[in-house]
């Protein structure tokens, strides 16, 4: 109970923490003591601590050789996990469709005092994301990731691939209009990741980023180089209302121009191991021009990107408005960019800002969102451990212990068969597990769940094996289990439940198959029904009570004289508590626990209007041959040990 009481008040924490602000922003420090926050001097973004994101791992602080007045505090500590192949934050409240950007940080500044650079993995959910690698200890690594959720939250994981403790220092989640960066979509399954994002010109080597930025991109000073100068403005670069890059002024404002030549040229080495001739990069280039260009003079130039013109006619940029020129290219070990003046110009080229982004394919398809959705439910319903763990079935690898999944090639991946038993679970069985519509095979054998078993188990379409075996479970069977059973179509384990009762011995020809819609439908006719019925059996037990009297009962036998007792509606609500527990369904409509005042319980069966059988079947059922004269619905009581 105490444990039960806990993992209900961790999980409430956990969704209250796990949350974006007003912005949408969600800034974590990774490693800082559980529920702390503060605000980062560059931004005056808050941190928060990542306790809620994230249930695995623990916290240290870097050495203190590698901290400088400069560092941001989010960099003074990391959350690290020695455990686990795979360890995942989540983050919630999102809106499944929507564009996000993503950073993840890290900064190893030996906090293990090994001095050993680790290596390790990157996820975005199923999707491989990057290696993470280090230069040195002393070198800041950040990826980013423009990402459309495909459920209403995200995980980020880190994998280990026994080449060092994987650890992390930041996590931040901006959302993105989905307008911008076309190029990452849901339906091309492309991710942009690992930008190289430069603002191209100021001499200065401070970084742009939030509130400069809206959208909190890090923008890094390009390397000054010697025969390049800083052309800036003042005034305030603009975008298009359709820009779909958004390109801050504070980066437009500046830009690199040629301090005595016509030619911008460089080039650039993604210097990433991991990529190889099949790596596509997606380059874009922003202009716009800073100083008002007298009618005799003309800045025009061409955008060359190994040996491939971008520009259809001569480029001029236009004055204060942000614009861009973008494509994709692949195969090469190092680009070569140009831009060079045309033959016309009077003034030399200029580039204000560039970002260089990996693109990446979504080839691991994630598990179902619904049945995710569930599984993490009921990961936070009983605290399960395991290697529980980001996404429920893929990729493969990292499957979690206990499912079954469909293979992605069939499509979505579905869970199929979920295996908890001897887990420890105690508390009730949660609604989750009827969530898992794909559901062929669930085995919660040997733990401690108490309460009754849930209706909803019985409407699973494809559940062909139940195993409910030692638990501490009560109440009755659902009959659509039962049901189940006796047909064949499931096999149903309930041994080791004390206080189980209805178990398997009820043989009654309800309707096929009970999903609520249909349950209420059927249950407020009968409701309706019952009205009329005690209006009829009020005035109808009158004029037969004299009739009743005189028949001969043996007024020693109490149970007779219960069962042959007539019992208002009023009554009959108040033994059936308002027919709270439906304990089964027979031809005749629903079957009610109750309890009579001397404490025996009894089923209360209700005739339904809509049934098949009629009044007289019914009658016969109640009364034997007894009262066969008495054509007239009546309310049966009899021992829940009949049905
Ligand atoms: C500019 O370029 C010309 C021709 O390339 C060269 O002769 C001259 O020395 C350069 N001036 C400066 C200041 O670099
Ligand atoms: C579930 O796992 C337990 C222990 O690993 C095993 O004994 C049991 O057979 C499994 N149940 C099913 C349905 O495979
Ligand atoms: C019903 O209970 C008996 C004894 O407790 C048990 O042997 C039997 O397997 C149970 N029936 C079902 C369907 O589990």
């Amino acid at each position: 109970m105490k444990l039960s009481v806990a993992v209900l008040l961790f999980s409430i924490l956990q969704y209250a923490s796990g949350q974006p602000d007003s912005r949408g922003f969600i800034s974590i420090d990774c490693g800082i003591p559980e529920n702390s926050s503060y605000q980062d001097l560059t931004s005056s973004i808050i941190y928060v601590s990542d306790h809620g994101f994230i249930s695995s791992g623990e916290n240290r602080n870097i050495s203190s050789d590698y901290i400088s007045p400069s560092l941001a505090q989010r960099y003074y500590n990391v959350r690290f996990f020695l455990d686990g192949t795979r360890n995942c934050y989540t983050l919630r409240s999102l809106v499944a469709g929507n564009k996000y950007f993503v950073r993840a940080a890290f900064y190893y500044a030996n906090y293990d005092g090994l001095n050993k650079l680790p290596v390790f993995d990157l996820y975005m959910g199923a999707t491989y994301w990057h290696e993470v690698k280090f230069r040195d200890a002393g070198a800041i690594n950040w990826m980013d990731i423009i990402v459309v959720a495909p459920a209403d939250y995200l995980q980020v994981c880190l994998v280990n691939k026994g080449m060092g403790t994987p650890f992390i220092s930041g996590l931040d989640l901006r959302p993105l209009k989905s307008t911008l960066y076309p190029e990452a979509n849901a339906s091309q399954s492309r991710v942009l990741t690992n930008a190289n994002r430069f603002n191209m010109g100021p001499t200065d080597k401070s970084v742009v980023r939030y509130p400069l930025d809206p959208h909190d991109r890090i923008w890094l000073t390009y390397g000054a180089i010697p025969t390049w100068n800083e052309a800036s403005a003042t005034s305030v670069v603009r975008n298009y209302l359709t820009d779909p890059y958004d390109v801050p002024s504070a980066v437009m404002q500046n830009a690199a121009t040629p301090s005595n030549s016509s030619i911008i040229n460089f080039s650039w080495d993604p210097s990433d191991h991991s990529v190889n001739i099949s790596s596509r990069y997606f380059f874009v280039f922003y202009f716009a021009e800073l100083q008002s260009v007298a009618s005799n003079e003309l800045r025009q130039f061409d955008i060359i990107v190994n040996n491939s013109t971008w520009n259809k006619k001569p480029y001029t940029p236009p004055y204060l408005f942000a614009d861009s020129f973008s494509g994709m290219v692949q195969g090469q070990a190092q680009y070569d960019i140009s831009l060079v003046a045309t033959k016309n110009a009077t003034l030399p080229p200029i580039l204000n800002a560039m970002e260089i982004y990996l693109v990446k394919l979504i080839d691991e398809i994630a598990t179902d969102p619904g049945d995710a959705r569930a599984m993490i439910a009921i990961q936070e319903a009983f605290g399960v451990c395991k290697n529980w763990m980001g996404d429920p079935c893929a990729p493969k690898a990292f499957a979690w212990e206990g499912l079954d999944c469909t293979d992605p090639p069939t499509g979505i991946p579905r869970i199929t068969a979920l295996n908890l038993s001897s887990s420890g679970l105690a508390g009730p069985i949660t609604t989750s597990f009827g969530d898992l519509k794909a559901l062929q095979y669930l085995d919660l054998s040997h733990n401690n769940l108490s309460g009754s078993i849930p209706n909803y188990l019985g409407q699973l379409p494809f559940l062909v094996f139940l195993d409910l075996s030692s638990n501490d479970l009560s109440g009755s069977i659902p009959y659509s289990l039962l049901q189940k059973s006796h047909n064949g179509t499931l096999s149903l384990r309930l041994g080791n439940n004390s206080n189980l009762f209805g178990n398997g011995t009820y043989y009654g020809s309800g309707p096929k198959k009970m999903d609520g819609a249909l349950l209420s439908a059927i249950i407020i006719p009968i409701v309706a029904a019952i009205a009329l019925f005690v209006i009829f059996i009020v005035l109808l037990l009158r004029t037969l009570k004299e009739k009743a009297r005189r028949r001969v009962a043996d007024p020693k036998d109490e149970t007779t004289l219960l069962e042959n007792r007539e019992f208002s509606y009023r009554e009959l609500k108040h033994i059936t508590n308002n027919f709270n527990l439906e304990i089964g369904k027979g031809g005749f409509g629903a079957v009610f626990l109750g309890y009579l005042e001397n404490g025996k319980p009894v089923a209360v069966k209700l005739r339904s209007e809509s049934s098949s059988q009629g009044g007289k079947e019914f009658l016969a059922e109640v009364n034997g041959n007894e009262l066969k004269e008495l054509d007239v619905p009546r309310f049966h009581l009899s021992s829940p040990h009949e049905i």
